[in-house]
């Protein structure tokens, strides 16, 4: 029996902004992250008995595989990205004290807090759909942002997410309309709870 990733429950207060029903059609989604992750494992391994190993060979299970190897990314960064999200929310909002470590560490990385915020919130207005995500280079000691397209592109390898913002449109559009991804943004940062972004980085001694 293959193991199987699992589907995690998250306690999501009340939020502004963003309604109950976006969050439960959101978690909607989130859920068939994780079963198409499980899914895909299961097809390879299944696949990988009988595929012939020759690319091109016309064999439907080796066309298959070379497919879902390639989507195993998608579904399986959709189902961790959102793991990270939706854990931002919980236990409800905390203020971002002096002392929290990531300020600190924001602050050592770009100066000031608010440079960073600013720089971030952009980031999270690239047009198309994606995420905005904020990362820890252990290898460094360093802390970055980025872009992701979709679920899957433009990861920074070898890095560890600390702040993940979901910009598809599921996560906002009925709540805000498409034109209010601004506004979507500044709630989100009204409705983190910042210890619980902390924890992402209290691992690593800074
Ligand atoms: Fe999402």
């Amino acid at each position: 029996m293959l193991k199987q990733f699992e589907e995690k429950k998250f306690n999501i207060p009340k939020l502004k902004g963003i309604s109950a029903k976006t969050t439960e059609e959101h978690l909607k989604l989130y859920s068939g992250y994780v079963k198409n992750t499980n899914v895909i494992l299961a097809k390879i391994d299944e696949y990988s008995e009988d595929a012939e190993p020759i690319v091109g060979s016309g064999d439907e299970h080796t066309y298959a595989l070379g497919e879902i190897r390639r989507r195993f990314s998608f579904e399986f960064d959709g189902m961790r990205n959102h793991e990270y999200y939706f854990a931002h929310f919980e236990s409800g909002p905390t203020a971002l004290t002096a002392k929290n470590i990531l300020r600190k560490a924001i602050e050592k990385e770009w100066g000031n807090f608010d440079k960073w915020l600013a720089r971030f919130k952009s980031i999270a207005l690239t047009r198309g759909i994606g995420w905005a995500m904020l990362y820890y280079d252990s290898h460094t000691e360093r802390l970055l942002n980025a872009w992701v397209d979709e679920q899957h592109l433009g990861h920074l390898t070898g890095l560890a997410p600390i702040l993940a913002l979901d910009m598809w449109e599921h996560s906002y559009v009925a709540d805000y309309k498409p034109s209010g991804k601004k506004d979507y943004i500044e709630d989100f940062f009204v409705n983190l709870n910042w210890q619980n972004v902390e924890k992402h980085i209290k691992e690593y001694s800074l």
